[in-house]
């Protein structure tokens, strides 16, 4: 199939553009680059460099690239920056999916596969969660995505478009050509093995006093890989699925200290780490419930544990230490 990724320069999103040509598709990717790399976009595939909110060029672009269907991971994705921005979080990333969908609509696509995320529960009353729980962002970019679940449902209400939105949980790992390069990078485990590494002083531990066994946060780390093949999966079962909305997650929860735990392991080193108090709207507890992709897309993750993924990332980082280097 002909995919377009938009966002296929970052760190998801190239990842399943690997895949994706790896199963035999053919790859289109549409990036503005304010985020992404050059270098992130696989052998193979073409870039475009394109914001999608330019709706004709986009319309015109997968007019002649013959595109069949949309993966879209572009997006403003950090919640601390939402809050200080929220205009520009929902003009990325509703305006955007706005754009994206007239731009399909006039050049005949109907197939979309979109990033959702796990910030679109807010603080869930309780663990695992499924999809049918309360929707209840506490942030612009949670409700941006929230949004754009909704945008994409009332076109398949009215014109019938066949679409998947994916919650993921927290992506992490990596693939042996392709990881996480963020700038600037907020997530856990990268900055854990970059405090590991050397190239940061200290990490910071946000919160010791929330209740879980050991104070800190649990989280629910998913390899990006198993992001990837999820995607395949929503695109080869797009037109039978009976559900919408799909959680991607291990179904394990780890605390901070115990991902430490982990970087320390992996790596041989320790983690300088210092204690910082908690971020407002970090919720104690954020683990999926995967069962709904387990059982419509048959979607099994194969490197569930948090020693591989962690190990992955750690390879990708000691083969490309200053990242893509951009
Ligand atoms: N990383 C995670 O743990 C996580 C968790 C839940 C959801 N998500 C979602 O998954 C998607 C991918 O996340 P990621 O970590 O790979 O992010 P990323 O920042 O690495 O990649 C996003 C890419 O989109 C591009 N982009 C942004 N705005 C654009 C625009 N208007 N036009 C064209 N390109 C644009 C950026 O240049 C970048 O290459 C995002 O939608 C994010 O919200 C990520």
């Amino acid at each position: 199939m002909k995919v377009l990724v938009t966002g296929g320069a970052g760190y998801i999103g190239s990842v399943t553009a690997e895949r994706l040509l790896e199963a035999g598709h053919e790859v289109l990717v549409a990036d503005n680059l304010s985020r992404g790399h050059r270098r992130a976009v696989p052998e193979g595939a073409r870039l475009e460099v394109l914001d999608i909110r330019d709706q004709e060029p986009l319309a015109r672009l997968m007019a002649a690239a013959g595109i069949e269907c949309v993966m879209h991971f572009s997006a403003a994705s950090l919640v601390g920056e939402s809050m200080e921005h929220p205009g520009e979080y929902f003009d990325n990333n509703v305006t955007g999916m706005i754009r994206l969908l007239r731009a399909m609509g006039r050049v005949g696509v109907g197939r979309i596969i979109f990033s959702s995320t796990a910030a679109v529960y807010g603080e869930p009353g309780h663990v695992p969660i499924t999809e049918s729980d309360p929707i209840a962002p506490t942030n612009p970019y949670g409700e941006s995505k929230t949004i754009s679940e909704r945008i994409l449902d009332w076109h398949r209400r009215i014109h019938g478009l066949q679409y998947a939105a994916l919650r993921y949980f927290n992506a992490a790992g990596a693939s042996s050509n392709r990881g996480e390069d963020h700038a600037p990078e907020t997530h856990l485990i990268p900055l854990a093995l970059n405090a590991a590494a050397g190239r940061l002083e200290t990490l910071s531990v946000f919160g010791q006093d929330y209740p879980t066994p050991d104070g800190t946060c649990i989280r629910d780390y998913i390899h990006v890989c198993d992001l990837a093949d999820a995607h395949i999966l929503a695109l080869e079962h797009l037109g039978e699925l009976e559900e919408t909305t799909f959680n991607l997650g291990n179904g394990e929860g780890y605390s901070v200290r115990e991902v430490i735990d982990v970087v320390g392991r992996v790596t041989g080193r320790r983690v300088p780490l210092r204690d910082a108090p908690r971020r407002p709207g970090d919720p104690a507890r954020l683990v999926a419930s995967a069962e709904r992709a387990r059982k419509l897309l048959g979607w099994r993750p194969q490197r569930a544990e948090l020693e591989t993924i962690v190990g992955d990332a750690w390879r990708w980082m000691e083969r490309f230490p200053g990242g893509y280097g951009d």
